[in-house]
């Protein structure tokens, strides 16, 4: 017969593996949903790369907050120690879509959020109305259904959109506060503004370029055919689609 102590113990252990797989359970759905989110972006990524000529994304990155940064940030914002307040964290889950140009960050948002298992949240329009140190993204919170065996859960995921120049500043700024520790002295602050409107400048000046040298932004030119499906097979394809080249060309597969 177990002493009390004993009986004690067990209880506080049957506590913890609870909480533990509930924890667990929670994190595994944001995993699932970033996945889920990030292989959406994959799809356009290579819906462009086959399909035209031209590809808005230039990278995509994915991270979960560790269980301990989870825990870490209820306790700051001074949450009640519950699962619900874990659920409310925005950002457990983020993906981060690393753009060409202005204008792609936009496309790829409106692309993605126009998905009907997507659901808009909150969006931080952080390039049109930049940070005041001079930091600039779009940022918006975004709710996917997971299919689990018990059910569909709506996960939120983080989704910032930048272009290569704001990753780099973002990327770079973020390790001088590192060093810093948050202590950073007021000309780096000042200096790193001045270097968030260098790389803005950089920015317009690439899509004016850009514009200039293809056209206005509007539909990309489709990609040329694939030298491996022959005039043959194109001959037969055309057939196959009564009314011809324009009905082979709107039709889904
Ligand atoms: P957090 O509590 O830090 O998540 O901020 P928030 O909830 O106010 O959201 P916000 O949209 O301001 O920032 C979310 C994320 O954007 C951060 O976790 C960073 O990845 C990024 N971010 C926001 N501001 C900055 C910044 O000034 N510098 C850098 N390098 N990244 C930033
Ligand atoms: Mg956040």
């Amino acid at each position: 017969m177990a002493t009390p102590e004993e009986q004690d113990l067990e209880g506080q252990l049957a506590t913890m593996r609870r909480i533990r797989d509930e924890f667990g359970r929670v994190m595994l759905s944001y995993r699932f949903a970033m996945q889920e989110v990030r292989s959406k972006v994959e799809v356009l990524r290579q819906e462009y790369q086959e399909l035209s000529t031209y590809n808005p994304i230039e990278h995509i990155s994915s991270r979960l907050k560790s269980a301990e940064s989870v825990v870490d940030k209820v306790l700051r914002k001074g949450l009640p120690r519950t699962m619900d307040s874990v659920r409310s964290i925005p950002d457990i889950a983020g993906v981060r879509v690393t753009c060409s140009f202005i204008s792609d960050t936009y496309a790829i948002f409106e692309a993605l959020t126009g998905q009907p298992d997507i659901a808009v949240i909150t969006v931080k329009d952080y390039i049109d109305n930049p940070k005041p140190n001079g930091y600039r993204s779009l940022h918006a919170v975004v709710e996917v259904p997971v299919f689990l065996s018990t059910g569909a859960v709506r996960v939120p995921v983080e989704v910032q959109l930048r272009t290569v120049a704001m990753d780099a500043w973002a990327s770079l700024e973020h390790k001088i506060f590192y060093k810093y520790r948050g202590e950073v002295p007021q000309d780096v602050i000042r200096r790193l503004g001045v270097a968030a409107e260098a790389a803005d400048k950089l920015d317009r000046e690439m899509e004016d370029l850009h514009e200039i040298v293809h056209g206005p932004r509007g539909e990309p030119d489709p990609a040329p055919l694939d030298p491996a499906v022959s005039d043959e097979v194109v001959r037969r394809l055309l057939d196959l689609f009564p009314g011809g080249r324009e009905s082979a060309q709107t039709s889904n597969p």
